[in-house]
């Protein structure tokens, strides 16, 4: 791999290993114990998770085979194994891993999570044995030639009928974003304070890429027959604006529901986030590097 991928990688997996380090395990125990109440709220109000499960895929999980790219908190791959699937786990950060460790010591699923240790794209896992690759934020943590690998790997895992879905940030409108970067937020300094955005720049584990829904329509066509943008967070976003508490997870019930009903085309340029869906695997494609 290049150069740049390396320190992309490495920029990531010491961000990562510090963040989860000390990830409290107490919060995923309590919250797979209290599975239907977890899954009522965070599938009708967050948004990454109110996509990822779209077309009941709460339902559909149980017994099937499920690789989760960049696991992070490990809390979907938790949840995903309470909801009976055989979960595969992977993530750069060996954080992820103990996490994972602890959970598998305090639950018993069914199928205990395994964890995939270290650069996935050297993984040993056989052709066609998932019915799901799964990312939550996590693609865009990609360098594109990087990108590119990880998604032929996953039409190479994926079973001739399985699916891949991405949660993803948006960016399909230059002016929305250029706004969003010029107002600060917990952690992040307005890029009108430019000594401080440089400085968080510098830390900050994203690469400097496209996020366009474009993008990953047309870095999916590579590798898959079939690919589905569904845009999330045109009216939820502005739940940024109220104060926590019931009115504010009301409010973005609401929104997540009702956008939906926004034209395609105005809800793609406004959104900040999107599923992205690929299947169908082209197997012909596979072959080449
Ligand atoms: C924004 S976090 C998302 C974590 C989790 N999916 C969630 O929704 O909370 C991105 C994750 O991708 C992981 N990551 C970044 N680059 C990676 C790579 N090359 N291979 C595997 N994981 C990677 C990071 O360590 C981090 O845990």
């Amino acid at each position: 791999m290049s150069v740049e991928n390396d320190k992309n990688q490495e920029k990531n997996r010491l961000f990562y290993e510090n963040l989860y380090k000390d990830y409290p395990v107490s919060n995923i125990i309590h919250w797979v114990n209290d599975l239907d109440v977890f899954l009522k709220a965070s599938l009708t109000t967050e948004a990454s998770w109110f996509a990822l499960y779209q077309g009941d895929l709460q339902n559909r999980l149980k017994g099937k085979k499920v690789l989760e790219m960049g696991c992070g908190n490990c809390v979907n791959a938790s949840i995903m194994a309470a909801l009976g699937a055989e979960v595969y786990a992977n993530d750069i950060a060996s954080s992820s891993g103990e996490i994972i460790k602890k959970v598998n010591e305090k639950i018993t699923f069914k199928y205990p999570i395994k964890f995939i240790q270290g650069d996935f794209l050297e993984n040993k896992l056989s052709s066609g044995m998932f019915d799901y690759v799964i990312g939550k934020a996590f693609l865009h943590h990609l360098r594109i030639p990087e990108e590119r690998l990880f998604l032929k790997e996953t039409a190479r895992l994926l079973k001739d009928d399985g699916e891949a879905r991405f949660f993803e940030p948006a960016v399909n409108n230059r002016i929305l974003d250029e706004i969003r970067w010029h107002i600060p937020i917990k952690g992040r300094p307005s890029k009108f304070n430019r000594k401080a955005f440089k400085k968080w720049r510098e830390i900050d584990p994203h690469p400097e890429r496209s996020f366009s829904s474009r993008h990953f329509k047309k870095a999916g066509e590579e590798f898959f027959g079939e690919v589905k943008i569904m845009p999330v967070g045109t009216l939820e976003r502005f739940s940024k604006f109220m104060s926590w508490g019931k009115k504010r997870e009301k409010f973005k019930s609401w929104a997540l529901n009702n956008e939906k009903k926004i034209p395609f085309f105005i809800n793609k340029n406004l959104t900040r986030s999107q599923l992205i869906i690929y299947k169908n695997a082209r197997a012909e494609k596979l072959g080449i590097d």
